[in-house]
């Protein structure tokens, strides 16, 4: 009875919504995207030009000076757009909000192309990207469309090529119960979900102050987590290695299970039972 009231309320809210605010991609839930809140971010960063902190890290550091094929998830103004084509960048801006699109496009920048839709609508080739960026965005992603899209994040990526993201942090002063459309993580639910895709984690940065927020709430903890995180180089490696790991493990186990030979020229007896138990994947 309360999974058939659950399932009903979630039909009429879907309803409820403006069609421009739902999901275009096929199997994404429709889901609300703060109009307010986001047009009043929108309009002003519509004419930044300085990238977000998370942006910023990246592009400071030396070792990621050479430019590639960016996608900037949930562009909103444009302000980290317009920062990476400024240093060569080629950048796909994507966000499913109509007032990201026009602010976007009315931006003109010359390298940008702007998909108005989620990160499935891009449409990339797996394997082709150098850089997703997602500040600010990632929060606002809930259930297991956040799972399905740091996993699309995986699969288009090049080996060797970089998420850089933001999330918030448990502490933030909006994880009150009064902000349902927004999601919360601590470092290590963020590695998981992370690592759960296939990528690996690099430098994660907490840090928690007050701050304006887009729509002019000043917010007394602004709890937010940094993370770069890369595709590992070679997946073929990689699961080479991972076996590798395994086999060594379950060798060890083995090892433990037999007994020690009396001099060197003894047969080692392994327990079978035991030996066998634990060598069974699974
Ligand atoms: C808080 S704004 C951040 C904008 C920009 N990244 C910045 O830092 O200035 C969040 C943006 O994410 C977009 N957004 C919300 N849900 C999204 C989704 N599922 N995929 C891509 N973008 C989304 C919103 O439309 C909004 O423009």
């Amino acid at each position: 009875m309360a999974i058939l009231a659950k399932n009903l309320c979630r039909m009429l809210n879907c309803f409820a919504q403006p069609p421009e605010i739902r999901h275009r991609h096929h199997d994404a839930q429709p889901q609300p995207l703060h109009p307010p809140l986001f047009d009043n971010l929108i309009r002003n960063t519509a004419k930044r030009d300085d990238p977000t902190r998370g942006l910023q890290l990246f592009l400071r550091d030396p070792a990621h000076s050479r430019a590639g094929r960016a996608i900037d998830l949930g562009a909103g103004g444009g302000r980290d757009s317009h920062a990476l084509v400024c240093k060569g960048w080629q950048v796909m801006a994507i966000d499913p909000s109509p007032s990201a699109a026009a602010a976007l496009r009315k931006r003109k920048l010359k390298g940008v192309t702007v998909v108005a839709g989620v990160l499935q609508d891009a449409r990339a080739r797996t394997n082709s990207i150098d850089l997703v960026n997602a500040q600010w965005v990632m929060p606002f992603i809930q259930g297991n469309e956040l799972e399905k899209t740091i996993k699309e994040v995986a699969r288009i990526l090049r080996p060797g090529g970089y998420f850089c993201a933001s999330f918030f942090g448990t502490e933030h002063s909006w994880n009150d119960g009064r902000h349902p459309r927004m999601t919360f993580h601590d470092e290590q639910a963020v590695n998981e979900l992370l690592h759960a895709a296939g990528l690996a984690t690099g430098r994660t940065e907490r840090h928690a102050k007050s701050r304006k927020a887009g729509n002019g709430e000043m917010v007394p903890n602004w709890d937010e987590i940094l993370v770069l995180a890369r595709k590992p180089e070679s997946t073929r490696r990689s699961s080479i290695s991972g076996l590798a790991q395994r086999l060594r493990a379950a060798a060890e186990v083995a090892a433990r299970n037999m007994r020690i030979p009396a001099s060197a020229g003894d047969s080692v007896q392994p327990r079978r039972h035991r030996a066998t138990k634990e060598m069974t994947p699974g």
